[in-house]
C-alpha cells in the first residue's frame, strides 16, 4: 500500500482500555448509551470488553454485540483458550465480530510477569491465533509493551499472527515510552519487515506517559499505519490513552501533511466527549484540545480581533466541525475594544460613539475587578451609562410607610412618582413589607407587567445609621431587563429610589435596542 493515501480506521476502546483506568466503573447501560453514540460517529470497531474478566464484563460485551450496529465489535482475550472462547461467546450477536488477543513481547514483560521465554510467546500465538479465527469474523494482534520489545522478535511474532489468520496487527506503545521519530520507524520496520498482504492492516496504541499519544500515532499514520487505537477524551490506564478526537482531527486539519481520509462524523466529537465524561465521572479540562470549554475561546485582545477579522488568524479548526459553539468571545481585562463593541452589538445596543468609549472604560475598569465579565454585567453597565442621560421618565416625589406591630392589614406604602411632564402620580398598597407594599403601590402607576429579577439590600458599613445600597433588576415582557441602584440611611428609600432607577434605564435601554414599550 501507498503509505500516503488510504483511509485510516479508528478503533475506540473507551469501554475496555479507558474503563480500566483508576476509579471508573461504567454499568452496562451506561456503555451501551457510550457504545451506540460511537457507531453513530462511525467509529470502525469498538472494543466492548473484556468478556473473561467478569460476568458484568461478559454482559457488557454481549449487550453491546447484540445491540450496536454499523461498527465491528471487538473483545479482548489473553492468549487462552478460556479467554477466547468466552469472548466468542459474548460476540455471537454481533454483526460484525473481532477477537482482539494479546501477550507481552518485550524481555522484561515476558521474564518477570509472563515467566515465559521468546519461544514459548512465539508458540502460544501460534496456538491461539488460529483458534480466535475459528471464532470470529476477524481477529487482531497486539504484541503487548511492542516499543520495548526487541524489533527482529516482534516480526518474527506478527508473521505467525499473519499466518494464523489475524487482519489487523497492533502495534502498542503499552507504557508510553516512545518517541515520535522513533515509534514512526519501528512502525515502519516491522511493516516493511512483515511484509504482508493488502489484507493486513497495521495499528498502533500508544499510551499517553509522556504526553506523546497523539504525536506518536500521528507518526505511525505518516508510514503506514491505517487504524488507530485510543479512546475519547484521551481516557485510559496511568496517563491515558491517545485521544481519538485529537488524532482524527490532527489527520483531518493537517490532511495537506498526512495525505489520508478519516470516514468519522467529527461534528459529534463535543456531544461524545460530553457524555463519556458525564458516565465516567471524569471532567474534561477546560484547555483540553478539541473538546475543552476553551477549545475555541479567545480572551486577548490582540487574537479577538485577529478573529473578528479572520477566523484563520487563530484558528486552525471550525468549531462547527467538532460540534462545539463557534468563536466563543471571553470578555476579560484582555480584552479590546472590537470585542466589546461586537458583544454591545450582539447584545442589540447600538451606541453613539461617546458613549461606547464611555463603556469601555468602564468596562475596563470592571475587569479589574472581575475574571469574566457576563452579558448581564455588561447590560447592567450600559444602562448605567445611558442613565446618565439628563432624560429621566420617573422621580420619587414623595412616599410614606405604615408599619409595626400594630397595623391592621399588614405594611402600608403610599408613593408618588413624578413624571417628565410635571404630573404626579400617586398609588397606594398593602404588602408582605414595607418594601413589597411600595413595588406593588410603583408597579400599579407605572403599568409595565414587569418581573423583579434580582432584588439586593447591602449596608455599607456594621454600624445601625450607614448608607443602604439596594441593587434591583426588572424585567419586561419584551424581553428587555435593566438594573437600577439606590442608595440612601433610609433602606426603604434606598429601595424605591433602585427600583425608580431600574424603570428609568429600561426605558433607555429598550430605546436603544428599539424596542417599544408602553406603560403610563
Ligand atoms: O496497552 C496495551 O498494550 C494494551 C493491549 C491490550 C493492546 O492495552
Ligand atoms: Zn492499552
Amino acid at each position: 500500500m501507498d503509505n500516503q493515501t488510504g483511509t485510516v480506521q479508528f478503533f475506540d476502546t473507551t469501554l475496555r482500555d479507558g474503563e480500566q483506568a483508576a476509579r471508573i466503573n461504567l454499568n452496562v447501560n451506561e456503555k451501551l448509551q457510550i457504545a451506540k453514540q460511537l457507531a453513530h460517529i462511525g467509529i470502525n470497531t469498538i472494543e466492548a470488553g473484556f468478556a473473561a474478566a467478569s460476568p458484568g464484563d461478559f454482559e457488557c460485551v454481549q449487550s453491546i454485540a447484540r445491540e450496536v450496529r454499523g461498527s465491528t465489535i471487538c473483545a479482548l482475550a489473553r492468549t487462552k483458550e478460556s479467554d477466547i472462547k468466552t469472548a466468542a461467546d459474548a460476540l455471537v450477536s454481533a454483526e460484525r465480530s473481532r477477537i482482539h488477543i494479546f501477550i507481552a513481547t518485550s524481555d522484561l514483560h515476558m521474564q518477570y510477569k509472563l515467566k515465559m521465554t521468546p519461544e514459548q510467546v512465539l508458540e502460544e500465538v501460534r496456538r491461539t491465533v488460529p483458534y480466535a479465527k475459528s471464532l470470529a469474523q476477524e481477529v487482531e494482534f497486539s504484541a503487548e509493551d511492542a516499543s520495548r520489545s526487541e524489533v527482529p522478535f516482534l516480526i518474527e511474532i506478527f508473521k505467525a499472527a499473519v499466518a494464523g489468520g489475524a487482519t489487523v496487527l497492533n502495534i502498542p506503545d503499552t507504557v508510553g515510552y516512545a518517541v515520535p521519530d522513533e515509534f514512526g520507524a519501528l512502525v515502519k520496520t516491522i511493516i516493511d519487515g512483515v511484509g504482508a498482504g493488502p489484507e493486513v492492516i497495521y495499528s498502533v496504541h500508544c499510551h499517553n506517559d509522556l504526553g506523546l499519544a497523539t504525536a506518536n500515532s500521528l507518526a505511525a499514520v505518516k508510514v503506514g499505519a491505517r487504524q488507530i487505537e485510543g479512546c475519547i477524551n484521551g481516557l485510559g490506564e496511568r496517563g491515558g490513552n491517545a485521544a481519538l478526537e485529537e488524532v482524527v482531527m490532527g489527520l483531518r486539519t493537517r490532511r495537506d501533511f498526512y495525505g489520508v481520509n478519516t470516514t468519522l462524523d467529527t461534528t459529534k466529537l463535543v456531544t461524545v466527549s460530553r457524555l463519556v465524561s458525564r458516565l465516567t465521572g471524569v471532567p474534561v479540562v477546560p484547555n483540553k484540545p478539541i473538546v475543552g470549554a476553551n477549545a475555541f475561546a479567545h480572551e486577548s485582545g490582540i487574537h479577538q480581533h485577529g478573529v473578528l477579522a479572520k477566523r484563520e488568524t487563530y484558528e486552525i479548526m471550525r468549531a462547527e466541525d467538532v460540534g462545539a459553539e463557534a468563536a466563543v468571545m471571553v470578555l476579560g481585562k484582555h480584552s479590546g475594544r472590537h470585542a466589546f463593541s461586537d458583544r454591545l452589538a450582539q447584545l442589540g445596543y447600538n451606541l453613539e460613539k461617546e458613549e461606547l468609549n464611555t463603556a469601555f472604560a468602564h468596562f475596563k475598569v470592571l475587569c479589574d475587578e472581575k475574571k469574566e465579565v457576563s452579558d448581564g454585567d455588561i447590560e447592567a453597565l450600559v444602562a448605567d451609562i445611558i442613565s446618565a442621560a439628563p432624560e429621566r421618565r420617573y422621580e420619587l416625589a414623595s412616599y410614606e410607610i405604615e408599619c409595626g406591630t400594630e397595623i391592621v392589614g399588614g405594611p402600608t406604602a403610599r408613593v408618588v412618582l413624578k413624571t417628565t411632564d410635571g404630573k404626579e402620580h400617586c398609588d397606594a398598597a398593602v404588602g408582605n413589607g414595607p418594601v413589597d407594599a411600595a413595588y406593588i403601590a410603583m408597579q400599579r402607576i407605572i403599568n409595565l407587567d414587569l418581573t423583579l429579577e434580582n432584588f439586593t439590600i447591602a449596608a455599607t458599613s456594621q454600624a445601625s445609621d450607614s448608607v443602604g445600597e439596594a441593587q434591583v433588576t426588572v424585567r419586561h415582557p419584551s424581553g428587555v431587563a435593566a438594573s437600577g441602584r439606590g442608595i440612601s440611611t433610609d433602606t426603604v428609600k434606598a429601595c424605591i429610589m433602585a427600583y425608580v432607577n431600574a424603570v428609568n434605564n429600561l426605558y433607555l435601554v429598550a430605546a436603544a435596542k428599539e424596542i417599544k414599550i408602553n406603560g403610563n
